[in-house]
């Protein structure tokens, strides 16, 4: 494919999102970019003491390439500059560059379809429990090793969907032509089969 073709994903913290979105991208041979990674370098950048809004107007691609952002210090510190207009003003025009890429892109976070790609050909949005979101986290962190327990993982998990959904603005919400996947009754393989299905309609 040559011409652009953007598949938007959307939805809280540990939904299945990334999963899906790169099964997605693998699938159709699409660019996968997961948005969040860019908040959270800027809030890694924001712990080491810089101001969030100078370090998002010039991340580079080394600021992506780093383990580390996958902490729990990390995501909470990404949702805390996310609430910042500039910050987010900053990252527009590189993520609506990505997503109009020749060849199709999937890009996944909390305002694609609504904000960056409000044209996306297609829109869905992932969501789970708050409990199963919890569980889900708290085994990736347990295998890599982090030393945490389950309420705290679930007060994480809460305290991110509150501060990300009720935000001025861009908040995390549902586009309303966006397809809804509820994964805490669907398995992930049948979710990454919905997604692909949803794609393959609109292709
Ligand atoms: O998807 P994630 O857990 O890596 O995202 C980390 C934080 O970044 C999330 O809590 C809110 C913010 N974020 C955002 O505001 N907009 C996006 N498109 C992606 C992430």
């Amino acid at each position: 494919m040559t011409t652009p073709f953007t598949v938007a994903i959307d939805g809280p913290a540990a939904a299945g999102k990334g999963t899906i979105s790169k099964a997605v991208a693998a699938h159709f041979g699409f660019a996968h970019l997961d948005t969040g990674l860019l908040y959270r370098a800027v809030g890694a950048r924001m712990l080491t003491g810089e101001d969030p809004i100078a370090a998002a107007q010039n991340l580079s691609a080394e600021d992506l390439d780093n383990a580390d952002l996958r902490t729990a210090e990390i995501a909470q510190a990404a949702s805390k500059v996310a609430v910042i207009p500039e910050v987010r003003a900053a990252l527009l025009d590189f993520q609506r560059a990505f997503a109009r890429r020749a060849g199709g892109a999937v890009l996944d976070g909390r305002d694609i379809g609504t904000v960056i790609c409000p044209q996306a050909e297609v829109k869905l949005f992932v969501t789970a429990s708050a409990d199963i979101r919890a569980q889900r986290r708290f085994a990736e962190l347990q295998e890599r090793g982090a030393d945490t327990d389950f309420d705290t993982v679930l007060a994480d998990v809460k305290a991110r969907d509150t501060r990300d959904s009720t935000r001025a603005d861009a908040p995390l919400r549902a586009a309303e032509d966006a397809v809804q996947l509820d994964t805490t009754t669907l398995s992930i393989d049948a979710a990454v089969q919905a997604a692909i299905l949803a794609v393959k309609d609109r292709l």
